[in-house]
């Protein structure tokens, strides 16, 4: 594509001015959907041979067919939250097998896979299980995780109700973080009862990233290596190491995983975007005032009209004396 044609493609043309604005409309509010990685997924597929996937944490299965579409010939779609739209989705293609017992326990019932993504439960406890266990039993496989970055990179979110032990969780709120300050607040990026997070940010066995470092760490995994791309939550991307075909890869992913310039836009998004939770929050409560208000008038008018009434009865009994 040349230069003009794909200025034209990104920012419409003199005679069609709104294609940029069109496309934008499309998005959701809050894009948070691994859909917007195809184009690392493409990267990551074209350096692997890859033809099984589990797919952790499946919600609208919207990613679940673009890795049919990449090559895989068998994706395990795990979600204990499956809902009937998610049924009726898999259930149109015979290659897409949804599986409703929760990860990381469901991982050994599975094929070994040649790709794990991670997207269920974002917090220490069952990610770094999660973890521990395919770098253990699929060590040639390559595992894209997501949300390492705000909020869950140092801070669990549990979904709710929580199947975790008591001791694998940190006291929780269902208060939300902001970029606006430290400290959470009902204003924030809140679960509204599908999910919790954690009461503080940071310390130990605390947030995805946090797991990803505990778990890389430990002695035997040296040879894996880690990119993050750090946009839309924070994606990364782990895979061991071997010889030139992975220096390809690392060669491949690194125009995403060093651009300052998708830091500072996904700083930006997430600072703009709790800016708006803010403003609907402050929007609600106002409105929740509104209401009380003209429930205070009309209780004071209803009281008005029946001291009328009775002064008028009085008056007309004084009146007929
Ligand atoms: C953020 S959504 C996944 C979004 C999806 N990957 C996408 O990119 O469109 C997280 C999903 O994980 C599911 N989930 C929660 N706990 C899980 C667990 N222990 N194992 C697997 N899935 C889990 C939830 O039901 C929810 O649908």
């Amino acid at each position: 594509m040349d230069s003009s044609s794909s200025l034209a493609r990104r920012a419409g043309t003199r005679d069609d001015p709104y294609g940029q604005m069109r496309e934008a409309r499309k998005q959701p509010l809050l894009l948070h959907s691994m859909t917007v990685f195809r184009e690392i997924f493409e990267v990551v597929f074209a350096h692997r041979e890859i033809r099984s996937v589990v797919e952790v944490g499946v919600e609208s299965g919207q990613v679940s067919g673009m890795y049919l579409d990449l090559g895989a010939t068998a994706v395990y779609c795990v979600d204990p939250g499956a809902t009937a739209r998610l049924r009726a989705t898999l259930a149109e293609n015979p290659a897409l097998h949804l599986v409703t017992t929760p990860s990381p326990e469901v991982l050994p019932e599975l094929p070994v896979a040649d790709l794990y993504v991670l997207d269920g439960d974002h917090n220490y406890a069952v990610v770094e299980r999660e973890l521990s266990w395919i770098l253990e039993n699929a060590p040639g496989a390559v595992v894209v995780m997501h949300d390492l970055m705000w909020p869950c990179a140092r801070r669990d979110l549990y979904y709710e109700p929580s199947p975790l032990a008591p001791a694998d969780k940190h006291e929780s709120s269902a208060d939300g973080p902001t970029a606006w300050h430290d400290e959470l607040t009902p204003a924030g990026f809140v679960g509204a009862g599908a999910f919790t997070v954690a009461r503080h940010a940071g310390g130990e066995r605390n947030g995805v990233a946090t797991a990803v470092e505990d778990v890389l760490g430990r002695k035997g995994n040296e040879l894996w290596r880690f990119e993050l791309v750090p946009a839309v939550f924070g994606m990364g991307v782990l895979y061991r190491a071997t010889p030139d075909a992975d220096e390809r890869l690392a060669d491949a992913l690194r125009p995403y995983s060093n651009s300052n310039l998708l830091a500072t836009m996904e700083n930006n998004r997430v600072a703009l975007y709790t800016r708006v939770l803010q403003m609907q929050y402050e929007a609600a409560a106002q409105a929740g005032h509104a209401d009380q208000l003209a429930d205070t008038v009309s209780a004071q008018r209803r009281e008005i009209d029946q001291l009328k009434a009775e002064l008028h009865r009085a008056w007309e009994a004084l009146r007929k004396r």
